[in-house]
């Protein structure tokens, strides 16, 4: 009988990403999915390192599988994947002894092999190698989206942000080759995926390895000539590296989404510069403002942190006043935590007290709400294109989807319509969310135009 596997995913979309990966590997190795981890002979966890004490937090999971397989005659396989495992190796096996297998990051292909080391050698088997190939054996990704295929374009960064642990947990930057990029969403095209995510650290970094003309923009030209694909996004881009000719390319190829996610983190130059982003609070304003004249319509969304080591009111306040500036349409907001390793920890003390950090993150979250509701109600009467992504979260009946700027439309219509691009006539704003009802005619349309 086939042995079974369980992935546990946690952290950022890459590495929900390698979950995808891991499960392809294994199920080509023969494994099978299970239903749950009770049902699993493997346990894989896929961790994050970004959040505070993430370590107890994997420990604490580890102990509840533990209960949950315990009784069994056969203990199943636990392998901890991911930044976490990259991060402490060996030591996590010091902590918990009963981890049986520890990849890091750059060694995911080697999972099984180290699950069958482990158990011809009956002691635990670790990979944290910082390996230089990025290529993965196409066809072999799991895709757990059947409308939405992430496609991973680099891997690492050098850049060092000093509260980041990216760039120890995930290497120096390496570049994917533009030919294994477009192979792969060809597949995920062909296998119905109407969109495609071109993953990495710094997005608009990349230059193909195999391509000397092809950088960032003209691999979103190539990838939108896939036959297929309705739409392309990218996640992230860094606010250093957005050129016009990235704009340009934003505006003027269709099936790129009109949506910018350009992390910001703070308002203040002090910290800003502490951070070290090497970008000021004005010249990441005049990019918005630039960004926003190039590409009509262009949604930008953010990332924050709150209560870095020295953040003052009076820098949190530059903050409060970049976010009424900007406007985002959506923002990804943190509270400040030592992460091991960086330059933050080792150099800054964490004195913005706990107390703080909520008082802020609470005032800056009260005004992104007022902002985003105020551009959810002037959508209010407007048509949209939304991509179907599957039934709503809340509402079983309804169908969920995006707009190309990245709001989520909630309406009602038939499951059938998954995969598609409708317009939707927006009837209501809601905090996070537009409410709308589908123009079924121009669902039609597109449906009998994407047959074809
Ligand atoms: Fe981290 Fe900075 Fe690299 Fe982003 S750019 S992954 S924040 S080091
Ligand atoms: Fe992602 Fe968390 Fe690693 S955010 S890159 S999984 S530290």
């Amino acid at each position: 009988m086939a042995r079974k596997y369980f992935v546990e995913a946690f952290g950022c979309q890459m590495s929900f990403h390698d979950s995808e990966r891991v499960a392809g590997l294994l199920e080509q190795s023969g494994y099978e999915p299970a239903a749950a981890v009770e049902a699993a002979d493997l346990v894989v966890v896929n961790t994050c390192s970004v959040r505070e004490r993430a370590e107890e937090k994997l420990y604490s999971r580890l102990g509840e599988i533990r209960e949950l397989t315990a009784g069994r005659e056969t203990p199943p396989i636990i392998a901890v994947t991911g930044c976490v495992a990259q991060q402490e190796g060996a030591a996590l096996i010091r902590h918990d002894p009963a981890i049986d297998v520890v990849a890091g990051t750059q060694a995911l292909t080697q999972l099984p092999a180290l699950v069958e080391r482990r158990l011809a050698e009956r002691r635990p088997a670790i990979d944290v190698h910082p390996y230089e190939d990025v290529s993965f054996p196409l066809g072999m990704v799991r895709h757990s989206d059947p409308v939405r295929a992430w496609v991973t374009i680099i891997e690492g960064c050098n850049e060092f942000c000093s509260f980041c642990v990216v760039p120890y947990t995930r290497g120096h930057e390496r570049m994917r080759p533009v030919a294994d990029i477009v192979a792969e969403v060809r597949a995920a095209a062909a296998s119905g995926h109407r969109e495609v995510q071109l993953l990495g650290q710094i997005v608009n970094h990349y230059q193909a390895p195999d391509d000397p003309s092809c950088d960032f923009a003209a691999l979103l030209e190539r990838v939108a000539q896939v036959p297929g694909l309705a739409r392309i996004r990218f996640a992230s881009p860094h606010p250093r590296h957005v050129t016009d000719r990235l704009l340009a390319a934003i505006r003027d190829v269709p099936a790129v989404c009109k949506h910018l996610h350009l992390p910001v983190q703070s308002g203040s130059d002090a910290v800003l510069r502490a951070m070290r982003r090497r970008y000021t609070r004005d010249e990441y304003l005049t990019l918005v403002d630039r960004a926003r004249e190039v590409v009509p319509g262009l949604s930008i969304s953010t990332d924050m942190i709150v209560g870095f080591p020295g953040e003052t009111v009076a820098d949190f306040e530059l903050t409060l006043d970049l976010v009424r500036r900007a406007r985002f349409q959506a923002m990804y907001s943190f509270k400040y935590s030592p992460r091991p390793n960086t330059l933050a920890m080792k150099r800054l003390a964490d004195d913005v007290t706990e107390g703080e950090k909520t008082r802020r993150i609470v005032a800056l979250q009260r005004l992104q709400a007022e902002i985003q509701i105020a551009w959810h109600r002037v959508a209010v009467g407007s048509t949209v294109e939304v991509l179907v992504e599957g039934p709503s979260r809340r509402r079983a009946w309804e169908l969920t989807g995006r707009t190309t700027g990245h709001t989520v439309v909630n309406f009602a219509g038939p499951m059938a319509w998954v995969g598609q691009l409708v317009p939707v006539q927006i009837t209501s704003a809601e905090p996070h969310s537009l409410r709308g009802e589908a123009i079924a005619a121009g669902a039609m349309a597109e449906e009998a135009g994407h047959a074809r």
